[in-house]
């Protein structure tokens, strides 16, 4: 049973993965032996992100790119081909928040959001896939949100955007799944990260989380160690198009 689970040999690209969510589902796809590709935008972190994993026994390394820039993400997967036949796993984790009313939402902010939060998982998903599908073998993690199936008031970019990775995982399931390829997504409820700093600070927001959701807690980034690699290894071949959510039960009431 536990040779389902186990990812060594295999190669995981994670965006955005110099803190929070990234870093911590990197870290579980290490822990089940994968090796890590760790991205982001800037060296110092993503250094001292590569650093932590390594001291913690974990095969890391950086690549920068933005997930927003086709180019730079070519160039990044370059870089990573000249030390690794291919990449077994992707998970497109970056992204970003910009709270505003939707009716005062300035449109170059939407715009970013768009690129940023949706767009960017088109991007680098389109220049890895080539790969996989000549392997026919791959798995594609795409990470949603509760806000891919319900809103909140002032994030109406992101709710779009993060509906829209539903979908376009769903697309991609339906197109890659023929050569192999898993496609599926991972939708985390209320998780404790710097994104959400306004929200855990302020203390009405924190009580509504914890009320709100059946567990009675915020998630932890490590909750999602478990999640990510069931869809990354062998245990769910036959899993695709797939959201699967990690909130503490938070979508199961109203
Ligand atoms: N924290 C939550 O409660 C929560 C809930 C649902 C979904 N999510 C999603 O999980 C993912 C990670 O969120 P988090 O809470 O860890 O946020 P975070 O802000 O702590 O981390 C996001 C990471 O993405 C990187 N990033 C942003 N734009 C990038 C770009 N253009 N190119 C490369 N890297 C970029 C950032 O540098 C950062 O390291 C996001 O997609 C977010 O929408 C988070």
């Amino acid at each position: 049973m536990r040779g389902l689970f186990d990812l060594t040999g295999k190669v995981a690209l994670v965006t955005g993965s110099s803190r929070g969510l990234g870093k911590s589902l990197a870290e579980g796809l290490g822990e089940a032996g994968a090796t890590l590709i760790l991205n982001g935008t800037n060296p110092d972190n993503l250094n001292r992100a590569v650093s932590d994993l390594r001291a913690r026994g974990l095969a890391a390394q950086g690549v920068l790119f933005d997930v927003t820039q086709p180019d730079q993400i070519r160039a990044g997967l370059d870089e990573i081909c000249k030390d690794h036949d291919a990449i077994d796993i992707l998970v497109n984790n970056a992204g970003i928040q910009i709270r505003h009313p939707a009716i005062e939402f300035p449109f170059e902010d939407w715009d970013r959001m768009i690129r940023a939060d949706l767009s960017s998982i088109f991007y680098v998903s389109r220049q890895v896939a080539p790969g996989m599908i000549e392997r026919r073998s791959g798995k594609i993690i795409n990470i949603c949100s509760l806000l891919s199936e319900v809103a909140r008031p002032t994030v109406s970019a992101y709710t779009a955007a993060k509906g829209g990775v539903k979908l376009l995982t769903k697309s991609m399931a339906v197109e890659w799944g023929p050569c192999n390829i898993q496609c599926n997504g991972i939708g985390p409820g209320y998780f404790d990260t710097e994104m959400n700093r306004a929200l855990i600070d302020n203390p009405e927001f924190n009580a509504w989380v914890c009320k709100r959701t059946p567990l009675g807690r915020w998630g932890e980034p490590k909750d999602l160690k478990g999640p990510v690699v069931f869809l990354a290894s062998s245990a769910s071949d036959y899993v695709n198009g797939h959201i699967l959510y990690i909130d503490g039960g938070l979508l199961a009431g109203i």
